[in-house]
């Protein structure tokens, strides 16, 4: 609870980029977005990850580095895995463990599906 009023501070507050900035602007260099959506949360076909827990987005994201994956819908991840190193997995699993953002500024992912990494 506590973590969710930090966040909720205005980002002026925070001074050098933080790794929580640093994986949000990866998620959307990566092209991370135009899968799961802008806010994160998963379609029918893409499963939600904010909100989830850290250890098991890191070790899902390194699986898919090392081409494993438990489903044939895992050949789609892989190659966006495998273009992560661990300093961009560190910060993308923060980003998207912690997931804070202003729900005005995020839209409905229905709405913007294939629009979240221009
Ligand atoms: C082409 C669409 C696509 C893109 C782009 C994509 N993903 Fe995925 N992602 C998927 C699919 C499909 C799955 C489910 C794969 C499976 O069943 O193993 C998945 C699964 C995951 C999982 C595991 C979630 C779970 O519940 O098992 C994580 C973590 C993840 N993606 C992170 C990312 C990150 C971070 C990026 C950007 C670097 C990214 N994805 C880009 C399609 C995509």
């Amino acid at each position: 609870m506590l973590k969710i009023i930090v966040f909720l501070f205005p980002a002026f507050l925070y001074g050098a980029p933080d790794l929580y900035k640093v994986g949000k602007n990866l998620y959307f260099a990566k092209g991370c977005s135009g899968c799961h959506g802008i806010s994160a949360s998963g379609t029918n076909q893409y499963p939600a990850l904010a909100y989830r827990r850290k250890p098991f987005l890191i070790s899902k994201l390194k699986d898919y580095r090392a081409k494993k994956g438990p489903t044939q819908q895992s050949q789609l991840m892989i190659p966006f895995a495998m273009g992560l190193n661990d300093k961009e997995i560190e910060a993308l699993t923060t980003f998207l463990s912690e997931f804070n953002e202003n729900k005005s500024t995020y839209k409905s992912d229905l709405s913007n599906r294939g629009d979240g990494g221009s």
